[in-house]
């Protein structure tokens, strides 16, 4: 009898200790703070009763829709099987959504009581970037004009596209910081007209969508216009004589003039002695041309650049005097005991 009765009491202590072997209380002081439109950090503080060893805790999300939760069941965002770490980032959110954050404590006993629920509105997110189909020459001389076209960005998270953005510039125009040329225009239009355009260069040109919630990334296109007779004269012609050897060097057209590759520069030397015959060269590689000085009377020297297109403009006719050259130098060198 007794013994029945000590049995009974143990069983009665047992099932009072499952029932009331306790699990954590909810962690206090959740927090939640955005990090960018898809993701948000949690922060808490560990619960008040922990009820046995900690072990970690339960994340828990939930999108909502006009404030009600869009699944009926929460389920676990994640585990974290640390008690000391108290912060989770959530990741992979949409924009512009509402969302509720739970956390709970877990010990040996089980899940602990959850958090009420903490909500957050997502922020928005600029669109992708618009799609460019083609980009056409709409003439083929000057002036030139050409015409891009583009498709939507393929998300624009809920937001009408307010206008797009066109940047072009030709590639090798590195000099200058930007060099851009910009134009906007009207979200309902998918394509916009290049001008100002110069012959002959490689263009890229950048196209950017933009909504309430910002511009997208660029999407990137490049062109090539049609390359025309140089419309300027090479530069800086000059020379230089050394041991019956006379050099004229030059530099290029300005590069907004040049229309295009130079295939060559046609180089031309008239003797003004009325007796020899003018040298008419095409150069090739480089931007100079040699020739060994014969007549006293000196020369005239005129050079043009050439596209694939035809020749440009020759530069101003330059004097050129190997016996005044030659005087100079004696002039120089003599001057102090002149
Ligand atoms: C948002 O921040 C997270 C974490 O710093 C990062 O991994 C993610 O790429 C960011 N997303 C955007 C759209 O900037
Ligand atoms: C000029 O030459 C460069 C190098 O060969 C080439 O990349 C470029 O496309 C050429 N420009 C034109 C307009 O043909
Ligand atoms: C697009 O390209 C232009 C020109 O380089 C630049 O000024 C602009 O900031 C770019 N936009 C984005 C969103 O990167
Ligand atoms: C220079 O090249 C042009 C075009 O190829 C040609 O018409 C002309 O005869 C050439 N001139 C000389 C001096 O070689």
């Amino acid at each position: 009898m007794r013994s029945r009765w000590r049995i009974s009491a143990l069983i009665l202590i047992g099932l009072l200790g499952f029932v009331f072997a306790e699990v954590p209380s909810a962690p206090r002081d959740l927090e939640v703070n955005q990090v960018n439109a898809s993701t948000v950090k949690l922060t808490w503080e560990r619960p008040e009763s922990e009820n046995g060893e900690l072990l970690g805790y339960y994340v828990f999300k939930e999108k909502l829709l006009n404030g009600e939760p869009v699944d009926d069941h929460i389920h676990h965002e994640f585990v974290i099987a640390d008690p000391a770490k108290l912060y989770a980032y959530v990741t992979g959110l949409e924009p512009n959504t509402e969302y509720a954050f739970r956390v709970c404590a877990f010990n040996p006993h089980g899940d602990g009581e959850r958090t009420p629920a903490k909500k957050m509105m997502t922020g928005g997110m600029p669109p992708t970037p618009p799609r460019p189909q083609s980009v056409t020459m709409l003439s083929d001389d000057a002036p030139l004009r050409a015409r891009i076209d583009w498709q939507v960005p393929e998300n624009t998270y809920g937001q009408p596209i307010n206008g797009y953005a066109v940047y072009y510039r030709p590639v090798d125009k590195l000099g200058e910081q930007d060099g851009f040329e910009r134009l906007e225009v009207p979200g309902s239009q998918h394509f916009a007209e290049l001008t100002k355009l110069f012959m002959g260069r490689e263009y890229e040109i950048h196209i950017s969508a933009g909504t309430e919630d910002g511009w997208s990334a660029n999407a990137t296109e490049h062109l090539i216009t049609p390359v025309g007779v140089p419309d300027g004269e090479p530069l800086n012609v000059r020379y230089d004589i050394v041991s019956g050897q006379m050099t004229l060097q030059w530099d290029p057209p300005a590069p907004d003039r040049r229309n295009g590759n130079i295939t060559y520069y046609r180089a031309i030397l008239t003797p003004l002695d009325g007796a020899s015959k003018r040298i008419d060269r095409n150069i090739t590689t480089g931007r100079s041309s040699t020739y060994r000085v014969s007549a006293k009377h000196g020369y005239t020297f005129k050079v043009a650049a050439a596209t694939m297109k035809g020749e440009g403009p020759f530069s101003p006719v330059l004097n050129v005097s190997p016996y005044d050259s030659v005087l100079l130098f004696a002039s120089l060198l003599f001057k102090d005991s002149i």
